[in-house]
C-alpha cells in the first residue's frame, strides 16, 4: 500500500463507522506530544550518555539498582507532569462510539487511563507502579529514604513494575491483547515502530483474521506496506480527525 497524503479516504472512515470490534495497539509516539520521550529518541540531560536499552534490563538493575532507579524516576517525573493530549482523547472517543473496543498499549506511562479510556491492556506494565522482585506482587514504597525504595513487607529492593528487554510479557494481557486482535473488524497501530516483539505482531495477528489494519505514524515502519491504510501524520493530528468525520 503506497503512502496515504494525510487526508482521510472515505473507505476509511466507512470501515470504522462499520466496524464493530476496533482494536489500538499504541506506542510511545503517541505521548511523543505531551513532554514524554519517545524510547529511541535521544534522551537529555544527565540521561544523555546512557543508552535506554542497557538502562532497561534485569542485568543492569543487578548491576547498579541505583543508577535503573533514578533513571525511572527521572522518567516518572516527567510522566508526572505530563497531560493527555489530542491523541489519546480522540481513542478515548472511539472507546464510547463502538460496540467492543480494546486499547492495547506498549506505554508505562498511564495517559491513555487519564484521557478516560476504560479498558486498557498494559503491555508493559506501568512506570507509575513498583513491584517487589522477590514475592512479585505490586507494593507502595515504603517511604524510607533508601534507593531503591525497599519492600515495606520483605525488605527486597524494589524495581519499576514495567518489563525489561529479555523479560517475558505478562501472560494474561498478552492473551487478552492477541484475542482481541484476532477478533476485531478494525485495528489501528499508533506511534509505534513496530520493532519490538511481540506486541509488532499484533497487526500480523488482525490481518491474518481479515480485520482492516490503519497505520497512523509520521514515519514508515516493517508495518506500513502491509496496512490497508498507512496515514503518514501524528497521532495528535489524524486521530481528532479521523473521530470527527465518523463519529462527530
Ligand atoms: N504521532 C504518532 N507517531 C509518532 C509521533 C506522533 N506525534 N512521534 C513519533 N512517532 C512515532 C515514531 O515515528 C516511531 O515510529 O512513534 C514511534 C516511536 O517508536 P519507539 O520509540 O520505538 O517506541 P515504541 O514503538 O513504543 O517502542 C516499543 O520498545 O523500547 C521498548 O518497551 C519499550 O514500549 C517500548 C517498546
Amino acid at each position: 500500500m503506497p503512502d496515504l497524503p494525510p487526508e482521510l479516504p472515505t473507505e476509511l472512515i466507512e470501515a470504522l463507522s462499520d466496524a464493530r470490534r476496533v482494536v489500538a495497539l499504541t506506542g510511545s509516539g503517541i505521548s511523543a506530544e505531551s513532554g514524554v520521550p519517545t524510547f529511541r529518541e535521544a534522551q537529555t540531560g544527565l540521561w544523555a550518555r546512557y543508552d535506554p536499552q542497557e538502562l532497561a534490563t534485569p542485568e543492569a538493575f543487578a548491576r547498579d539498582p541505583e543508577l535503573v532507579w533514578k533513571w525511572y524516576a527521572w522518567r516518572r517525573g516527567l510522566v508526572g507532569r505530563a497531560l493527555p493530549n489530542a491523541g489519546h482523547t480522540a481513542l478515548a472517543d472511539v472507546e464510547r462510539s463502538v460496540p467492543e473496543f480494546c486499547l492495547v498499549t506498549q506505554n508505562v506511562d498511564g495517559l491513555h487511563q487519564q484521557a478516560g479510556s476504560d479498558h486498557v491492556v498494559e503491555l508493559h506494565g506501568n512506570l507509575l507502579r513498583s513491584r517487589c522482585p522477590v514475592e512479585n506482587v505490586t507494593v507502595e514504597p515504603d517511604g524510607a529514604d533508601h534507593l531503591p525504595p525497599l519492600c515495606p513487607n520483605c525488605g527486597s529492593p524494589l524495581r519499576p513494575d514495567v518489563v525489561w528487554f529479555g523479560e517475558a510479557l505478562p501472560a494474561t494481557e498478552l492473551e487478552a491483547a492477541s484475542e482481541a486482535a484476532r477478533s476485531c473488524d478494525l485495528f489501528l497501530s499508533v506511534g509505534t515502530s513496530g520493532l519490538v516483539y511481540p506486541a509488532a505482531s499484533l497487526p500480523y495477528e488482525a490481518l491474518e483474521s481479515r480485520a482492516t489494519v490503519v497505520e497512523i505514524n509520521p514515519d514508515r515502519t516493517p508495518l506500513s506496506p502491509h496496512a490497508d491504510f498507512s496515514l503518514r501524520g501524528r497521532a495528535e493530528e489524524i486521530l481528532p480527525r479521523l473521530v470527527g468525520a465518523t463519529f462527530g
